[in-house]
């Protein structure tokens, strides 16, 4: 059965090895991509109908709202159900040690039951954080594996750890 590599990124301004550059490609959206050219899974891109902003103080306080409030933000496009899959790539950036909630739309739209997660998340120190178990309270009945954490700014070079983790 085809895998598929859910995630979320955002390109724009970021903040790499102590400055602000602006990219064209998210780093969750770089290792997404090694994730299906590696496994044949298809690709699909969580987005918001609102964007965060391009400039990166902005998007940090926006990000920051939605995750005190706990905001859903709505989706421009989802998937009719998961039916096709029976295992998912969930990606995301970890934002102030939790996923963005655009994620958290994203999730509870679907029956996780009888599915695997293989949860991936780029970041600048804070890997993880907690978010398997947040995914595992999100998605009941979803068997949910051991995540990767892939530090955002060095993604370039992450093509073998996420290779082998695959
Ligand atoms: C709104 C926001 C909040 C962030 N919060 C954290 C954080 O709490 N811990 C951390 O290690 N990195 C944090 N970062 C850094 C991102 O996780 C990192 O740059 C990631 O690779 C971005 O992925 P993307 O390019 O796919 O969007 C944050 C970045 C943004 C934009």
């Amino acid at each position: 059965m085809i895998k598929l590599v859910a995630f979320y990124s955002r390109a724009d301004e970021n903040y790499f090895d102590g400055a602000y550059r602006y990219i064209e490609v998210g780093n969750t959206e770089k290792a997404a991509k090694i994730i299906a050219a590696s496994t044949g899974a298809k690709l699909f891109k969580i987005e918001q109908v609102q964007p965060y902003a391009a400039d990166y103080q902005t998007c940090i306080d926006q990000a920051k709202r939605d995750l005190q409030t706990k905001a859903r933000p709505a989706l421009s496009r989802t998937l009719p159900s998961l039916d096709d899959y029976d295992e998912i790539y969930l990606g995301y950036p970890n934002y102030w040690g939790d996923m963005p909630m655009a994620v958290y739309t994203f999730l509870e739209a679907f029956d996780w039951n009888g599915k695997t997660i293989h949860p991936f998340c780029t970041h600048e120190g804070s890997g993880l954080s907690d978010t398997e178990r947040k995914i595992q309270q999100t998605c009941k009945g979803a068997s949910v594996s051991k995540g990767l954490a892939i530090q955002g700014s060095k993604v370039d070079s992450a093509a073998s750890l996420v290779e082998s983790w695959v």
